[in-house]
């Protein structure tokens, strides 16, 4: 049986029990779902990564509700992490910097280094708070499929396996957030909900993992984030044609041109405005709408590579059959 909870203060306290005796809770926060278990709970983290079927070697972003819990999960918190926590926390930026001993090893992939996010979302800052404990949270889906933005986006892949999802309606950005590597030069591991620009005005110029770089990061990985049928990103100036016997589906940009509502069987408009805030915060919905949908292949048209563009293109590429 699927426990599908409205987010409430009876709600949470029960979530945060849970959670203190190491069980497994789904939350919603601004980025997508999360699903927590207590950091320091190597039993309850195991589960984690049963649950998800993700392999050992990828470690868990640490989510805190209160700044100053980095200095117990960090050994070292640098001048460049404490600019950016003061100007973009809580929110969709997490820091990857030296770990203190009291974080078990599967929580960080037996790395030196641990994730660690303060989110912004009243309801998991509350119910962090009541647990009393930082909470380690990957996203709340099956390992390389779409991330989930809303309660029922959980039910339907891991309802069965968790003890509690909290219901919080949909999440506001809707992409991950921003993974920054701070232990040496700046380096951006994971493309997401604060944009690169932002960064960049606090820090200075900060490098871009690239794809063919040694992966330090699953959501590098190549082919990651993905809908189950296949998905084709359409080029700059390419003239589709779709043969008769092909279910085509179209995830738009903006509102479609007249020609594609011919050509498609059904068509997901991420912004009618072009807004690629709004657009960021529907991708996954769109794509899991797409995914249901009996479709032979998505084609997703390509947004402007600016701000929150970079991070919907970098989960394009990676949905995208190569
Ligand atoms: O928005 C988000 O970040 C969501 C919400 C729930 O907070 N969480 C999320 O977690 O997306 P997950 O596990 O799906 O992605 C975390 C990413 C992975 O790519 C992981 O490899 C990377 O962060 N990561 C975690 N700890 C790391 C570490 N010590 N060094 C390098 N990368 C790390
Ligand atoms: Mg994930």
């Amino acid at each position: 049986m699927v426990k599908i909870l409205k987010a409430d203060e009876n709600s949470l306290k029960k979530a945060a029990l849970i959670i203190r005796e190491g069980g497994l809770v789904a939350f919603p926060t601004e980025t997508v779902y999360g699903l927590g278990a207590c950091a320091f709970n190597p039993t309850a983290v195991a589960r984690i990564f049963e649950v998800k079927q993700r392999p050992r070697f990828d470690p868990i972003i640490v989510h805190i509700g209160d700044f100053k819990d980095i200095y117990k999960l960090c050994s070292k918190v640098n001048e460049k992490a404490k600019l950016l926590i003061e100007k973009f926390w809580p929110g969709p930026l997490t820091l990857v910097l030296p770990k203190s001993n009291i974080i078990p090893d599967i929580v960080t992939a037996g790395l030196d280094t641990v994730a660690v996010r303060m989110p912004s979302h009243p309801i998991a800052l509350k119910l962090i708070k009541k647990a009393e404990v930082p909470i380690a949270a990957p996203s709340a889906n099956l390992f390389g499929y779409l991330s989930p933005t809303t309660a029922e986006h959980v039910a339907e892949q891991l309802g069965d396996k968790i003890d509690l999802i909290i219901d919080g309606g949909k999440c506001p950005i809707g992409v991950e957030s921003t993974v920054l590597d701070l232990t040496n030069e700046p380096t951006v591991l994971r493309l997401g909900g604060l944009p690169i620009e932002e960064i960049e005005k606090v820090i200075g110029k900060v490098k871009v993992l690239t794809l063919s770089e040694k992966p330090r990061s699953p959501g590098q990985l190549p082919r990651h984030y993905s809908p189950r049928t296949p998905l084709k990103i359409i080029k700059e100036n390419e003239e589709l044609t779709i043969q008769k016997n092909v279910k085509a589906g179209l995830l738009a940009f903006k509102q479609p041109r007249n020609k594609y509502k011919f050509l498609f069987k059904e068509i997901e408009v991420l912004s009618e405005s072009g807004d690629l805030r709004e657009a960021a915060c529907n991708l996954f919905s769109c794509l899991h709408k797409l995914d249901k949908a009996g479709l032979d292949v998505i084609y997703a048209e390509p947004v402007p590579e600016i701000g929150l563009g970079r991070a919907i293109m970098d989960r394009l590429r990676k949905a995208e059959i190569k």
